[in-house]
């Protein structure tokens, strides 16, 4: 059967960057699995009173993540750390679906998760609270992982261009998700 990816664009922003770099990254998974991403905007900031009974938007969410073999995200820096709505999900999912058992399973519990960015710098420190934060709430990481500089013509036109080792690395990237997965 054919294996699901799931894509995570930690910038909900028209035109983001790191959204244009999840498109390449499709480009190299086409033909050999199915590609989603995942609409996480109506994801509420977190709060324990709204946990139960379970939100639509987030039940919506969970069962995404748990129809997926591998979660991929694609991640700016903000304030050299994880922009908060991505946080805010990633705390979401990491609460466990029956909170009779809060040490029982997560929708994320156990997935394969890589993580890529787009950014003007500060990769080296997202990437390691990523490394730290991903096994934490019990995923297995996947690496390379992958970090592109934003082309400076792309300021003024709005347009990613990746070096071409770059997109070696995005694509090596790729192909480690596909073995991690087996599709
Ligand atoms: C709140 C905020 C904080 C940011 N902090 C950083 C930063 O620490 N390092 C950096 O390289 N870029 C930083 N940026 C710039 C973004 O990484 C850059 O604009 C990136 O292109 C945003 O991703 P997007 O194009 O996918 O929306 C910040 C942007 C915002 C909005």
């Amino acid at each position: 059967m054919t294996k699901n990816i799931l894509f995570i664009v930690g910038s909900q922003r028209q035109g983001s960057f790191n959204g244009q770099m999840a498109k390449i990254a499709e480009s190299y998974l086409e033909g050999k699995v199915n590609v989603n991403y995942l609409d996480f905007s109506k994801v509420p900031v977190f709060n324990q009173d709204l946990e139960t009974p379970v939100l639509p938007e987030i039940a919506q969410v969970r069962q995404a993540v748990l129809d997926a073999d591998a979660i991929w995200i694609f991640s700016p820096v903000y304030n050299f750390s994880i922009p908060g709505p991505v946080k805010n999900l990633l705390d979401w999912l990491s609460r466990a679906m029956d909170l009779s058992e809060t040490r029982g399973p997560s929708a994320i519990n156990e997935k394969l998760v890589t993580v890529s960015s787009v950014a003007n710098g500060g990769h080296d420190k997202l990437f390691a609270i990523y490394e730290d934060l991903l096994p934490f709430i019990r995923t297995t990481v996947v690496e390379p992982f992958t970090a592109s500089r934003v082309n400076d013509s792309a300021w003024a036109d709005g347009k990613l261009v990746l070096t071409d080792e770059v997109a070696a690395e995005l694509k090596t990237q790729a192909d480690a998700l596909l073995n991690a997965i087996e599709a």
